[in-house]
């Protein structure tokens, strides 16, 4: 039930961070749901230019538009939309009221998760250039709702590149879904030191950028990123030897995971068929994993501050 508490994640943009197939999109729809159970509005912003399945997951009639076509399409192919990495002037209209937004370019699941994608490589053709403008809208865009702020959750693309681009400095939370996997661990610290290195004041590469107003805009947004710091969700968990072990390693790089989910078989049946995605086997978990991020979420925290609560 909705208390106190449940606000402090209104307005907070959160993003899905990962190795290939450990779980981010699983891990985004479900707490998307979790979420929407105790009575946020919640987005889900669909990052990954790739990957489809996000709309059959969270149950939507019909998929929305990539707001890429919204925003005018790649530069490559003379259209608006330029790579945060060469241009990385905000998104002009990214900060949009769901009113001024077309129907086309967004969707309701039956709870009331409002998705939007950011667009897709897979129609673009060969050659279609890189999929930075995807990124700049996943960096930028924040839809205004009338009543409150929602709380934003970005399932991002596997890997770095995204974060590498800079969209670390629009978000407030990282989570980072580690499968039981040795390179899922390594991710998970690679981008907990990541984020210290940007709190620290590590500024981005420049030397590609040829006029100094933009390297100015880039390191000023760089300094004033809000990014609290990273929290980590382990996934696809069978048994009690596997949690111990990926416990322990990511113990000894000083990193306490926040929740733990277990392998769900009727989770892969479900992506297997395209449909809805059913928290049931880990319900408690997820509830237990929100109260987390809403207890962390309305400070800033130090990573030593963020610990999950006594089991
Ligand atoms: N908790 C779970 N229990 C059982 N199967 C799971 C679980 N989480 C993920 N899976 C399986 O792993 C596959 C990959 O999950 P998912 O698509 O969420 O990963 P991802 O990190 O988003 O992948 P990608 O990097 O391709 O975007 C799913 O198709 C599903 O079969
Ligand atoms: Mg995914």
């Amino acid at each position: 039930m909705p208390d106190k508490l449940v606000k402090r994640l209104n307005g907070k943009r959160l993003g899905i961070f990962g190795k290939g197939g450990c779980g981010k999109s699983t891990v985004a729809v479900l707490l998307a749901k979790t979420l929407r159970n105790r009575g946020y509005d919640v987005c889900l912003l669909d990052a990954d230019s790739t990957n489809v399945g996000l709309s059959e997951a969270l149950g939507v009639d019909k998929a929305p538009k990539p707001l890429l076509d919204y925003y005018g399409g790649m530069v490559f192919s003379g259209g608006s939309v330029t790579c945060p990495v060469d241009d990385p002037t905000p998104l002009v209209g990214a900060h949009i009221s769901i009113d001024d937004l077309p129907n086309v370019y967004q969707s309701d699941t039956p709870e009331g998760i409002h998705l939007f994608i950011a667009g897709k490589m897979g129609d673009k053709g060969p050659g279609a250039g890189c999929d930075g403008p995807i990124a700049k809208i996943a960096r930028d865009f924040r839809p205004r709702f009338i009543d409150e702020s929602p709380v934003t959750l970005v399932d991002y693309k596997a890997g770095f590149e995204d974060s590498a681009r800079g969209n670390i400095i629009s978000l407030d939370w990282i989570i980072v879904v580690i499968d039981p996997t040795s390179a899922a661990i390594q991710m998970a610290i690679n981008m907990r030191d990541m984020v210290d290195q940007l709190k620290a004041g590590r500024l981005p590469a420049t030397a590609h950028l040829e006029h100094p107003d933009l390297v100015k805009l880039v390191n000023r947004l760089y300094r004033e990123a809000e990014v609290k710091g990273v929290l980590f969700i382990m996934n696809r968990v069978r048994d009690e030897e596997t949690e111990w072990y990926v416990r322990h390693t990511l113990a000894d790089h000083g990193i306490e995971p926040i929740g733990v989910i277990q392998d769900d078989p009727s989770l892969s049946m479900a992506w297997l068929k395209g449909a809805p995605l059913v928290e049931a086997a880990n319900t408690h978990e997820l509830e237990r994993i929100v109260e987390t991020l809403e207890k962390v979420a309305g400070r800033i925290a130090t990573r030593a501050e963020i610990k999950p609560e006594a089991s």
